[in-house]
């Protein structure tokens, strides 16, 4: 949907076979971002060798696979449009049915592949580069958005500081390192919105550091990174833990690229802890964008006899019965 092509094999459970992520991030790096047409281009040079290698590392024959999915958005359209071609080609060829997955909803399911066990009702905090929400899952294909930004997302936050100082592209994993030798508190920066409701706003933030660092040139670039991240996470955590108040929910989720971050994960756990919750924290391979959380959310479709494709119906009541979710 952006700028990984990744391909996966997911059998029930859900159980990963093998996950190939091909990034393009040296590719953008030199603009400060994604740029679409280098990625849409990049994704159909990737597609075929990184589905081939899938099934290498999986160990299994193309006509072993049951049922084919991507991501049908939200994302890029050109890069979109690549991964559902390939998979709706895929499933044609071999006769079998095509799922489209909705983005969100695999950031949502990698919770469920780093914990099988993990059952609805449950809240979820999306964080990625183009989204930040608090869903609500009463059950597997019954979400509610709780809370989401107003403006910027934390991702982007992330990207555009770390773009401001020069670090580099993608921000949010630089500025957890630089983070980890600065203090947290040698620079107060504003917690937008931190008393106010369920909702998010970041791009007030991002001017905040602009104007920190043109006050202040001397700042050490480690404290700034640790000083933001540090309002980053307060505002996050503080809100998702409002939201199980809220909604006497005792199982709490994180994922997307921003649930990598080392400050939000400590600060999850921590908080969680302290309240007595349940917090599932997928490994950070599974938090960044990858297919095999594509795939968890199609198998939890599938589990879903409501939800089911055509031609997709056999294998509800036999490959994948243990698969209920919902
Ligand atoms: O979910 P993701 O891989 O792609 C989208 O769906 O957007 O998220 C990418 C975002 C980028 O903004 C990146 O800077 C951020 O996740 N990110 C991080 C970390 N690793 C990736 N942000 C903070 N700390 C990290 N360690
Ligand atoms: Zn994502």
């Amino acid at each position: 949907s952006c700028d990984e092509t990744a391909v996966a094999v997911v059998e029930t459970g859900p159980v990963v076979r093998s996950s190939v992520v091909a990034t393009q991030i040296e590719m953008h790096a030199p603009f400060g971002g994604v740029v679409p047409e280098i990625a849409s281009r990049a994704h159909v040079e990737m597609v075929k060798p990184i589905f081939r290698q899938a099934l290498v590392e999986a160990n299994i024959d193309l006509a072993a696979i049951d049922v084919f999915a991507a991501t049908h958005g939200p994302g890029l359209s050109g890069a979109l449009i690549v991964g559902v071609a390939a998979a709706k080609a895929l499933a044609l060829a071999t006769a079998k049915p095509y799922i489209g997955v909705n983005h969100h909803e695999g950031h949502l399911f990698a919770a469920m592949l780093e914990d099988p066990s993990l059952e609805p009702p449950f809240l979820t905090l999306i964080v990625s580069g183009g989204h930040t929400m608090i869903v609500g899952v009463d059950a597997i294909g019954s979400y509610r958005i709780l809370g989401r930004t107003v403006d910027d997302a934390a991702g982007e936050a992330f990207d555009k500081v770390a773009r401001y100082c020069g670090l580099g592209y993608p921000g949010g994993p630089i500025i957890d390192r630089l983070a980890m030798s600065g203090d947290p508190t040698a620079v107060r920066l504003p917690r937008p919105m931190l008393d106010d409701g369920l909702d998010f706003s970041f791009s007030g933030l991002k001017t905040a550091v602009v104007r920190y660092i043109n006050e202040h040139p001397e700042v050490r670039i480690e404290d700034l990174a640790a000083g933001f991240q540090a309002a980053v996470t307060d505002v996050l955590v503080t809100k998702l833990f409002r939201a199980a108040h809220l909604e006497a929910c005792t199982t709490i989720v994180i994922g997307g690229g921003v649930a990598a971050n080392s400050a939000l994960r400590t600060a999850v756990r921590t908080e969680a802890l302290e309240r007595g919750l349940h917090a599932v924290i997928p490994s950070r391979t599974l938090c960044t964008d990858n297919a095999a959380m594509i795939g968890a959310a199609a198998l939890g479709r599938l589990a879903d006899p409501g939800e089911l494709p055509v031609g997709a119906r056999r294998l509800a009541g036999g490959v994948l019965p243990n698969l209920r979710l919902g």
